[in-house]
């Protein structure tokens, strides 16, 4: 097995988690509490208090927000859940002002030899990438392939019936967000010396299809689950029922359909936290409490809503 890296707990206050609401930042945050890091959560809205978090309330897009947030810190967990890099610019200049370390979470689907990427989301991680390097900032990158926890973009379906209507989307090596926040930790706390700036290709053991991962997650609920492909155009108008904004529903069609099938299945979780990727199956079966029995009394079959992660 591969040797992990070595981590140090800073003695001080020092690690900002930007997105730490969301899918990965939380399980950022508790690993860094779990070490006794003392961490600053970034929000735009005051969460509930939590021991050993400081919670800041800001926006990423705003410079003074960042400014803020990042005072005093060593290094920083950073995010970019946007559409649009521009608003990066003064963001990355905040970030340039102290010697700090930056762990950035991108994409396994950037293509290092494409002029232009797959889709809108794609281009923004290569775009930040590219900003935060040409500051000098030398960022740690962690690019992640399509986390496990998507799949709770079903759970809706799933209480109507067990069928699942939704893009198919390129096959890939889901990755459990759990592997990718223990190589965050890794590459958050590791020392200096033993500091690998990567890019890491973060990947799950095997690929698998739309169809594979919901068949899988049936499997662990017990349930003979199906997945039905649906039309772009569907998709969209399922999506927007939904009251998502147009601009991300446009660029999540354009991932479904632009997004090549991949073939990465990497070593590199391995390498980072010493353990293998876990398996889909294995996340299923972890999770399938928060995927709710079907409704009874159900007057239709038709889906409320569609899956809509990436
Ligand atoms: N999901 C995937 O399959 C996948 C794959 C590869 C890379 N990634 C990248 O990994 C990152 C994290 O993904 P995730 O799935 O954990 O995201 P998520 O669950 O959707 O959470 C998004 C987080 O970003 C925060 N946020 C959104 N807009 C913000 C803004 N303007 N200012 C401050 N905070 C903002 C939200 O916090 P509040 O709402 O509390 O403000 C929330 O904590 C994203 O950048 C994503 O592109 C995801």
């Amino acid at each position: 097995m591969p040797d992990p890296i070595e981590t140090e707990v800073p003695s001080r206050p020092s690690i900002l988690v930007t997105g730490a609401t969301g899918t990965l930042g939380q399980e950022v945050v508790h690993r860094l509490v779990r070490r006794g890091v003392p961490v600053r959560g970034l929000s735009r809205a005051q969460p509930e208090r939590r021991p050993g978090v400081e919670w800041t309330v800001g926006d990423l897009t705003d410079p003074v927000d960042m400014s803020r947030a990042l005072a005093g810190v060593d290094a920083v967990f950073l995010v970019w859940p946007l559409l649009d890099p521009a608003p990066a610019r003064e963001v990355v200049k905040v970030l340039s002002g102290a010697d700090r370390r930056v762990v950035y979470v991108s994409s396994t689907a950037i293509d290092d030899n494409a002029a232009r990427q797959s889709d809108p989301i794609v281009q923004t991680h290569a775009d930040m990438e590219a900003m935060l390097s040409q500051a000098g900032l030398r960022p740690v990158v962690l690019r992640s392939d399509t986390l496990a926890a998507n799949a709770r973009g079903w759970s809706a379906q799933l209480r109507d019936g067990d069928d699942v209507y939704g893009p198919d989307i390129a096959r890939t090596a889901v990755v459990d967000e759990r592997d990718v926040a223990d190589a965050a930790e890794a590459v958050l706390l590791a020392p200096p010396d033993r500091l690998d700036r990567g890019p890491h290709l973060l990947t799950g053991p095997e690929l698998i299809t739309r169809a594979e991962q919901v068949h899988r997650l049936g499997a662990a609920l017990g349930r003979p689950l199906r997945f039905h492909p649906s039309t772009a155009n569907a998709t969209k108008q399922r999506m927007l029922a939904d009251g998502r904004p147009e601009p991300l529903v446009q660029a999540l069609i354009t991932a479904s359909t632009h997004r090549p099938d991949s073939d990465l299945v990497t070593d590199h979780l391995e390498r980072l936290t010493g353990h293998p990727a876990g398996t889909f199956a294995q996340w299923a079966a972890d999770h399938a409490a928060e995927f709710t029995p079907p409704n009874t009394d159900r007057g239709t079959d038709q889906p409320k809503n569609a899956a809509a992660s990436s």
